[in-house]
């Protein structure tokens, strides 16, 4: 029998559900019918942030799964993400309030610094003049006054590097429980999962299937030849073995569909597993990242001037 993998521990002592439903691009008008048949067919964890547009959505679908009785809070988690225009101590806990009402909730389970990037409060979109210069260890205070409020029961951060997590660590009273960053067959990140093994950090891979919607994505992560062999050997699809491979390297996944069927298969990877041989063949594929961040890089206004410099050269 499989390990099932249900679960991994955050250095808080909470267990985040190892499998949540992604909803970056699940339009407004669908999403609230994926939470509700993503629960119904078990999960347990969805991961939300504010800059999705989407959370009030997401917060009438809760409400009806509470009222219907399928599903109680504390058997909820829920993430969301504070955006890079509210990094300011004062708007910190504000952004909170704002999801929290949005969602309907008292508190989230995990809140987490979007971006290591900071734009002018009020302002929308990537235009280069709208970046500032974030100042995380100013921003880390308000997410750690929220987490002693108990507002966030976990924080952590999103899409930062080694090397900005280590500058976050020497700063930090809180040590982050979670990093949020791309993790899937084709962007393995092994720098960083050493990293956060070592700290006990927990890292959640976003496009686990390589956001195959994306338009500026061009690379198919499940048409690489290493997940369709793999699959075909052992009876699932592409999708599964790309959720199945990152529970097995420790990682929590968030495959985004607003498509029920696909909802079901991406979370049918619990009482079956990827074999040590095959498992072995995935440190084969050829590394690539696929979402670059470059709308954060500018190199007149920016603080982050190239990719290179945003990501401290883990390219
Ligand atoms: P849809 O919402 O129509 O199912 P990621 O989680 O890596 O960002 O990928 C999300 C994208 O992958 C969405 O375009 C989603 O479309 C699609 N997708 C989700 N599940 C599957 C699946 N099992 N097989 C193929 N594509 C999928």
């Amino acid at each position: 029998m499989a390990n099932a993998i249900r679960f991994f521990q955050l250095n808080t002592e909470a267990k985040i559900p190892s499998v949540g439903l992604g909803t970056w691009q699940s339009a407004p008008g669908v999403v609230s019918d994926a939470v509700i048949a993503a629960v119904k067919v078990g999960y347990r964890h969805i991961d939300c942030a504010a800059v999705y547009g989407n959370e009030k959505e997401v917060g009438s679908a809760l409400k009806k799964l509470f009222d219907d009785g399928v599903v109680k809070r504390e058997e909820l988690w829920i993430t969301s993400k504070l955006w890079c225009t509210e990094h300011a101590l004062e708007d910190v806990p504000v952004a909170l309030n704002r999801t929290l009402q949005d969602l309907q909730l008292d508190y989230v389970d995990l809140y987490l610094i979007h971006w290591p990037a900071s734009m002018k409060k009020g302002s929308v979109g990537f235009k280069p003049e709208n970046l500032t210069h974030p100042d995380i260890p100013s921003t880390w205070r308000a997410m750690e006054a929220l987490f002693d409020s108990g507002k966030a029961r976990a924080i952590g951060v999103s899409n930062f590097s080694t090397e900005k997590l280590e500058d976050l660590l020497a700063v930090a009273r809180v040590t982050p429980a979670v990093n949020q960053v791309e993790i899937h067959p084709v962007w393995q990140q092994p720098k960083l999962h050493e990293y956060c093994k070592s700290k006990g950090i927990h890292l959640t891979g976003y496009s686990p299937l390589g956001s195959p919607g994306t338009g500026t994505v061009k690379t198919q992560v499940l048409k690489n030849p290493v997940l369709t062999t793999v699959a075909e050997k052992l009876g699932k699809t592409p999708a599964q073995v790309a959720v199945r491979w990152g529970l097995q390297m420790g990682h929590s996944v968030l495959p985004k569909s607003t498509n029920k069927a696909r909802i079901k298969e991406n979370f049918d990877v619990f009482d079956w597993s990827i074999p040590e041989d095959l498992f072995a063949k995935f440190t084969e594929i050829e590394q690539m990242r696929l979402i670059r961040g470059s709308g954060f890089v500018d190199e007149t206004y920016g603080v982050y001037r190239t990719v290179e410099e945003l990501w401290d050269g883990e390219l």
